[in-house]
């Protein structure tokens, strides 16, 4: 077969992302590294059927995760990749039970959000994403690992590559569990820093400034950032939270922190544009936005604000300072 077809059949295909998802749900990575296992050994312990498990487990050795092992099969190193314990998101990331690996189900729908500019991710669970997580906490536990787990890489880059010293107090606008604002506050003892987000995830930030010692420098606040945000501070960080918006939300965001302190800087990090396919993931799960850089100064320009500078924190996100 032609080798273009042959790319566009294989880029095409959903069979394997599945199969591999559906593995990571079963936890079939993590119970085939230690113990090798036969598909009618497993089946009943995992509550599935013999020979559909069979199946899934000679794809899962075709695509190396898996390998035959006697009459059963094993996790290779490569599969292991997918273990809870890899350490590198990729589970939570793919499990259908988790927060992200629920919402890319939605992209099942991804017509209706071409078609409509909307979410799709309403239209396969019934509500929107964040209603779901208030609503089942192993779903906002495990965003918030989610989040967690990749801004960790990232944490000592953007202390690094931007003058955080400047300010005397930050807020962090849906700062998750706040292990960046942590390293901040590590990084600069001068600053004080104020955390609002939901009241599940504010729970966590409470715990994780504590575990840093920052209890007596930091605030942390349960609420949204659709109401009123504390006042008077010297800057107003958007780590990722505006690509979760459509235009009319993220103008509503903007808005209050220009209100808590109409001259404070508002600090917008986001990827501006850089990757095509985590722009249909803002589309289809949230109904929102990854945005260039003049889509960000034009929002900005609605409430008076004017773009300072443009920093490069990490390789694949920038931080846009507007002040008024
Ligand atoms: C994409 S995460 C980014 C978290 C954090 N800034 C980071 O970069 O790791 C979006 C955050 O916004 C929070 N969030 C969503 N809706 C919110 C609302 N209405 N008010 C406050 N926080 C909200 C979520 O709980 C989550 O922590």
């Amino acid at each position: 077969m032609d080798t273009d077809v042959q790319r566009l059949r294989q880029m095409s295909g959903l069979v394997t992302p599945m199969a591999l998802r559906v593995a990571v749900t079963l936890g079939l990575p993590d119970r085939l590294r230690d113990r090798p296992a036969t598909a009618h050994e497993l089946a009943p312990e995992l509550e599935v059927d013999p020979l559909a498990l069979d199946l899934l487990l000679d794809h899962l050795v075709t695509l190396g995760v898996a390998e035959p092992m006697g009459a059963g099969y094993r996790t290779t190193p490569f599969g292991a990749l997918l273990c809870v314990d890899a350490d590198n998101n990729l589970n939570n990331l793919l499990h259908q039970d988790s927060a992200a690996g629920r919402a890319d189900l939605a992209f099942i729908d991804l017509i209706h959000s071409v078609r409509t500019g909307g979410p799709a991710y309403p239209v396969r669970y019934g509500q929107d994403f964040w209603t779901d997580l208030a609503e089942q906490r192993h779903l906002r536990d495990a965003f918030d690992r989610q989040m967690t787990d990749r801004m960790r890489d990232w944490v000592p880059q953007v202390v690094r590559n931007y003058d955080w010293s400047r300010f005397g107090t930050l807020v962090d606008v849906g700062g998750g569990h706040g292990s960046l604002l942590a390293a901040i506050l590590e990084a600069n003892p001068a600053m004080r820093g104020h955390l609002v987000d939901l009241e599940d995830t504010a729970e966590g930030a409470r715990a994780v400034l504590g575990l840093y010692g920052l209890g007596d420098r930091t605030e942390v606040t349960g609420g949204s950032f659709f109401d009123p945000l504390p006042a008077g501070a010297d800057a107003y960080l958007l780590f990722d939270i505006l690509h979760d918006w459509d235009d009319e939300q993220a103008h509503r965001i903007l808005a209050r922190c220009v209100e808590a302190a109409p001259d404070g800087r508002v600090l917008v990090v986001e990827s501006l544009g850089e990757s095509t396919e985590f722009d249909l993931v803002m589309l289809v799960h949230f109904g929102g936005r990854d945005r260039g850089l003049h889509d960000f100064e034009r929002l900005a320009a609605a409430h008076g604000l004017k773009l300072a500078s443009v920093t490069q924190v990490t390789p694949g996100r920038s931080l846009l300072e507007f002040t008024r």
